[in-house]
């Protein structure tokens, strides 16, 4: 069921599906999206029938297809699924929502959300949906804002431009939520998800200008390693096992 929330997000989505690129598919957003994108890609299983969850103008399908694997992305919204189809016209994109995937149950080795999870207004109805569609044995992975020090004020960051109305790619008042590990642990559980691992990551962001970018990409693996406080994203990833022990 679609919330007023939710409308706002597929509709912010829809008229930025245009310029989205250019934050993200850019050198900047390119390395950032690329940093990501490998912790999501490390835990999930080389070959097999992917879902992205809010794929996007699908950045990750393209980067997860390479080598001819079969991936699907889903998007509540319809501009941003135009984009995706162009991008990679060879995978399968479907427009709905990720708590109510429109899928079989059983029917994918892994699924991915990128960037996606913070927006949830009921992440644990989106995990749930993510472990019946996988199939035993198949493995989930997501990356998404944490709650962590340099995320604490992004809420009024957000409400700020949207009061001033900025046009951005993604600063607008959504009421987005941010997870720590326990939260995150507890809701990963909660779904049937067992072997849950938890990173953090990221310091270098996308929204840095030049020089400082590059020195922060530079001290990210020290950072990320010795002082993980300073990241701001969490990855997360789970297996569906059969049950048996
Ligand atoms: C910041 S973008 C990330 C896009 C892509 N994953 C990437 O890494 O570039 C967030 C995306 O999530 C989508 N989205 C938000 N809530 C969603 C939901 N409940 N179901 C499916 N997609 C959703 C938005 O439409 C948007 O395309």
């Amino acid at each position: 069921m679609s919330t007023v929330r939710q409308e706002k997000i597929r509709e912010h989505y829809d008229t930025v599906a245009d310029i989205y690129d250019s934050h993200y598919d850019c050198v900047r957003g390119r390395s950032y999206h690329n940093h990501i994108s490998g912790y999501v890609m490390e835990t999930l299983p080389k070959n097999g029938r992917l879902l992205d969850i809010g794929c996007g103008t699908g950045l990750f399908v393209e980067k997860y297809m390479e080598g001819g694997r079969d991936v699907t992305g889903l998007d509540i919204s319809r501009r941003m699924i135009e984009r995706a189809r162009r991008r990679c016209p060879e995978c399968g994109f479907t427009i709905g929502t990720g708590d109510n995937l429109p899928f079989r149950d059983d029917s994918f080795d892994a699924v991915s959300s990128l960037l996606v999870f913070s927006y949830l207004k009921n992440p644990e109805f989106m995990l749930a949906e993510a472990h019946r569609v996988l199939k035993p044995g198949g493995k989930i992975a997501i990356c998404t804002l944490g709650k962590k020090l340099l995320t604490r004020g992004i809420p009024v960051l957000y409400h700020i431009s949207e009061k001033i109305k900025v046009k951005h790619v993604v600063m607008k008042n959504f009421g987005e939520h941010y997870y720590d590990e326990r939260e995150m642990q507890e809701l990963f559980s909660g779904a049937g998800f067992e072997n849950i691992g938890i990173r953090w990551c990221s310091f270098a962001h996308i929204n840095m200008i030049d020089p400082l970018f590059n020195l922060a990409s530079k001290l990210e693996p020290f950072v990320e390693k010795r002082v993980p406080q300073m990241t701001y994203n969490i990855c997360v990833s789970g297996e569906k096992t059969d049950g048996k022990k």
